[in-house]
């Protein structure tokens, strides 16, 4: 059998500490399967002292990720400290500097720096894979990089936070207001104590842009990212979505248009017939559109300690198995330095159903004067409704319009318009429609 895998792990949280009891207890299925053994030799964390429940008594300690990466005595790095500075920047760069092997779970440095440290990579002929990066434990890395090879892909889309789908879920399963959920998710520790990170949609903007590099072949732009979080939607939104057959979910969208790439990540409403409607609570689901597969949907634990371990210590056992010196496979797809400019669609020019909720004063006229404001701008209606508003019945009633495609220059010219009338009581909700490829 040849050499052992030597494997230096840095960060012993949530996901290292899974990782190193799997390695620990599978050792010879591990051993087998990859034709060598998966050695853990060196570890590091902030706290040596810190009970994680694995033992780490006989494996070298290192006081930073700087250091082991620097160091030790290891055929490949593993980063599992996250965030995109810092120790977890400075690490991986060293590592790869060296020459070893890297595996990282780290979604903001790859969305920040993933082009950069790809061509350091390539430029040494190391491996930096990063399946758990994006959906945990769905392997949809795998799916974009080496599997659909040679497919042209129009549109790669999901749901990618576990806590925003959790909180969206059991708002509409139990008629709870968005804050309530929140709390909830928090104390069952779906949710981050600053959760802000997860709802404003950042976290999803982080795993769209990587989705987007190895789709569309371009280099990595998480900052030209439409974003939109989910906290001002609403229990009234969600009902009403679900009399009109859709049900609200935060989406990452990635698609190629005419203008050129859009990248955006909003509440969206999906055809309760849709199977990504059904993805209900913390699970993950991404769906990629391309010319010869057709869609592509996967489903599946999206974070959690065993789960994102599964795709790290997958990503460690394609290193094993590989030949040494043989880079398999770009880092993204593409060779880094072949990556094209990213060129962003704007906003704008996006096409697609809108859901637009009013709130309006109870008089005559107004449904004719928001039926006349959407007709000026050219904007098809699919259906306007009437709803008695259960907060302000006496005064006030709401109305929900569901256009046709149409732009989103013209829904926006519409809504200002609206703005302006007198009868219009608070903010208009607006929120984009998604259709899979047959619905
Ligand atoms: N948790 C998930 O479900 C999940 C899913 C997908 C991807 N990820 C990604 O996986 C990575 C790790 O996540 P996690 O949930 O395991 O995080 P975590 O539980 O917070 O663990 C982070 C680990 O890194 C160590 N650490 C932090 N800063 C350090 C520093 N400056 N020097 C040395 N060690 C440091 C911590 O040490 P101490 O233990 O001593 O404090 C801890 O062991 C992140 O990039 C995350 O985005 C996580």
């Amino acid at each position: 059998m040849a050499d052992a895998l030597k494997v230096g792990i840095a960060g012993l949280g949530t996901v290292g500490a899974s990782l190193v009891r799997i390695i620990q207890n599978r050792a010879n299925e591990l051993a087998t399967t990859c034709g060598r053994a998966i050695e853990i030799t060196a570890v590091t964390a902030r706290d040596r002292t810190r009970d994680r429940g694995i033992d780490i008594s006989r494996i070298q300690w290192f006081d930073t990720p700087e250091q082991l990466a620097r160091e030790a005595d290891i055929d490949v790095f593993v980063e599992l400290v996250g965030g995109a500075e810092g120790a977890a920047a400075n690490s991986v760069r060293a590592a790869l500097e060296r020459g070893l092997h890297v595996v990282t779970a780290n979604k903001a440095l790859l969305a920040a720096s993933g082009v950069e440290l790809a061509k350091i990579a390539e430029e040494k002929g190391a491996l930096l894979n990063f399946e758990a990066a994006v959906a945990g434990g769905i392997p949809v890395i795998k799916a974009l990089r080496e599997s659909l090879t040679g497919n042209t892909v129009s549109r790669v889309y999901g749901i990618m936070n576990g806590t925003c789908n959790y909180i969206l879920t059991r708002m509409e399963k139990e008629g709870l207001s968005f804050a309530d959920c929140l709390k909830e998710a928090q104390r069952l520790g779906y949710a981050e104590a600053d959760p802000a990170f997860d709802i404003e949609g950042n976290d999803t903007a982080h795993k769209l842009a990587i989705l987007t590099t190895l789709a569309f072949g371009t280099q990595i732009a998480a900052d030209e990212i439409y974003l939109e979080g989910i906290t001002n939607i609403s229990i009234e939104d969600i009902r009403a979505a679900s009399d009109l057959g859709y049900r609200i979910k935060l989406l990452g969208v990635a698609q190629r248009t005419e203008s050129g790439i859009e990248q955006r990540v909003h509440p969206t409403m999906v055809p309760y017939d849709s199977v990504i409607a059904q993805v209900d609570g913390v699970t993950n689901a991404v769906a990629i559109e391309s010319d010869i597969l057709g869609e592509l949907l996967m489903v599946g634990p999206g974070a959690g300690g065993n789960a994102t371990a599964s795709s790290v210590l997958g990503d460690i056992a394609d290193i094993a198995k590989s030949r040494p010196g043989a880079q398999r496979v770009p880092v993204l797809g593409t060779p880094a330095a072949a990556l094209a400019p990213y060129k962003r669609a704007q906003m704008q020019s996006h096409e697609g159903g809108y859901f637009i909720r009013l709130t309006v004063a109870d008089r005559t006229g107004v449904f004719a004067s928001i039926a006349a404001r959407m007709a000026e701008n050219a904007i098809s209606l699919e259906s306007i409704v009437q709803r008695a508003n259960p907060d302000t019945a006496e005064t006030a009633k709401t109305i929900i319009l569901v256009t046709h495609a149409t732009m989103e220059d013209s829904i926006r010219k519409a809504v200002e318009a609206i703005k302006s009338e007198s009868y219009l009581v608070g903010e208009p909700q607006v929120i984009r429609i998604e259709r899979p490829k047959d619905l």
